[in-house]
């Protein structure tokens, strides 16, 4: 393990001198290359499902109606770790997914057996962001991705793969948050992959002894594995911004940093997040031994906690030596866990297909919150339209004995109101 590290980051060391200096779509992020592998390895999964057992059948139909975002149980997550290590490996994806850099290319064909956690960490990361975002201006929308999007022949691959459409472009706080949610989506698959033992490069978590855990407590038992999902986050993700070659002090090269800072700032929002675990061992319930390890939180957590930072992220500028430095000095400095952006946002009021803003119009508001999802806010002051709606629900529950539920069928009237 430690060896195939020590390889990944002496490639990474070399890339500047191998890789031509590149200029890629700033648009485009490994987080579209992620789902792009997603689609094929869903499609792929499907084809073993439908010509597996009727077992297998079974967890197929699970997978479909589990959703999008939802919880999943530890039984269907297993079932998708087995089909992802029953597929076969395919020497050519990492020239066909778009959004990847040159060095990302690279490190993906070394590391190929990573890239079913990079594609779940990118979903993860996107499901995250459309649910902390779904009630403001800006909703983490992004492009639908079709089949046809895995790019069949090398020209197409560097065209420009939006997924965040062109709100990537600039170097806003949705920018920083995407990028530190990315990483943090990355650092996450891969710690929890490692624990579990579906990569043959890294197992439980070696991380050291916390110094205020109780002596008599064993410090052991399979953590997740936070230093390598961190490492390898950090190799993978950076690469793309170490490669570009801009001018010293430009923005361009301003922006690089400011996505490095960010990228930073999520991989350790992982970190912060996760917890000291401890579990009684002993005779019926004794608790004579006590071990602990280090656990993650769960994502929803760090994207709360992310959701904070973005709340509070600095604004930084370049300065004549060609590093951040804060914009405003009356605010204090932001540190390696806080996010900073360069470019104001844009106005996410009104559609603007060049800024990437689908405006807010036909959005559902909160008629009563004078947050930002209330009508008022999310509007932008255009009024909105009122909707009766009617919704069934399952009501009049009866307990029969023994063992039936009944319910009837009750509507219920609802106002929903849409922004003009
Ligand atoms: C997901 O699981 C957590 C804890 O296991 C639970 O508190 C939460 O309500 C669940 N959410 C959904 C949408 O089922
Ligand atoms: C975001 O808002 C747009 C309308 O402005 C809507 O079409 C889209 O479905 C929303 N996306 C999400 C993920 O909620
Ligand atoms: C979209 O935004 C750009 C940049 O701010 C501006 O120049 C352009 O006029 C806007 N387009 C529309 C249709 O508002
Ligand atoms: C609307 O906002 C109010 C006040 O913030 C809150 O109590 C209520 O639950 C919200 N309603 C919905 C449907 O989210
Ligand atoms: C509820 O609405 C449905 C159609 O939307 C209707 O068929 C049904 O009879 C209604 N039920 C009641 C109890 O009103």
């Amino acid at each position: 393990m430690a060896l195939g590290l020590l390889l990944l980051l002496l490639v990474v060391w070399m890339l500047p001198i191998v890789a031509p200096s590149a200029t890629f779509s700033r648009s485009s992020t490994w987080i579209h290359a992620g789902l792009q592998d997603l689609a094929r390895l869903d499609a792929l999964a499907l084809r073993a499902t439908s010509i597996g057992s009727s077992s297998a059948t079974r967890r197929h139909h699970h997978r479909r109606h589990s959703g999008g975002g939802g919880n999943k149980s530890e039984e269907q997550h297993r079932d998708e770790l087995l089909l992802l290590r029953q597929l076969p490996p395919s020497a050519s994806i990492c020239k066909q997914l778009r959004g990847l850099s040159p060095g990302q290319e690279k490190l993906c064909g070394l590391s190929q057996d990573h890239m079913p956690w990079v594609a779940r960490g990118a979903k993860s990361a996107i499901d995250e962001c459309q649910h902390q975002f779904q009630h403001r201006r800006w909703n983490c929308s992004t492009t639908t991705l079709a089949d046809s999007e895995v790019a069949t022949d090398q020209n197409k691959k560097h065209q420009a793969a939006a997924i965040f459409g062109p709100v990537l472009e600039s170097g806003s706080r949705e920018t920083a948050f995407v990028h530190a949610i990315g990483a943090a989506g990355l650092v996450y698959t891969l710690a929890r992959a490692c624990r579990d033992g579906q990569l043959s490069s890294c197992g439980c978590s070696r991380g050291s002894r916390p110094k205020d855990l109780n002596r008599e407590w064993i410090w052991g038992g399979c953590g997740d594995n936070l230093e390598y999902g961190y490492k390898f986050a950090q190799s993978f993700i950076d690469v793309r911004e170490r490669e570009q070659r801009h001018k010293r002090r430009s923005h361009e090269h301003g922006r690089s940093l400011v996505n490095l800072h960010n990228n930073e700032a999520g991989r350790r929002a992982v970190i912060k997040r996760s917890k000291v675990t401890c579990k009684c061992h002993g005779v019926s319930g004794s608790c004579s031994l006590i071990t602990c390890w280090q656990q993650l939180a769960s994502f929803r957590e760090i994207g709360d906690y992310l959701l904070d930072k973005y709340d509070g992220a600095t604004e930084v500028k370049v300065n004549r030596r060609g590093r951040l430095s804060i914009k405003d000095p009356r605010y204090s400095l932001p540190t390696a866990n806080d996010l900073v952006y360069l470019d104001d946002s844009p106005n996410y009021c009104f559609a603007n297909s060049s800024l990437g803003s689908l405006g807010t119009r036909g959005r559902t508001c909160n008629r009563t919150s004078t947050g930002i999802d209330g009508c008022n806010l999310l509007c932008c002051g255009r009024g909105y339209n009122t909707q009766k709606s009617i919704i069934s629900e399952r009501c009049d529950c009866k307990f029969h004995w023994c063992c039936e539920v009944q319910c009837s069928t009750c509507n219920k009237s609802l106002d929903v109101y849409t922004c003009k």
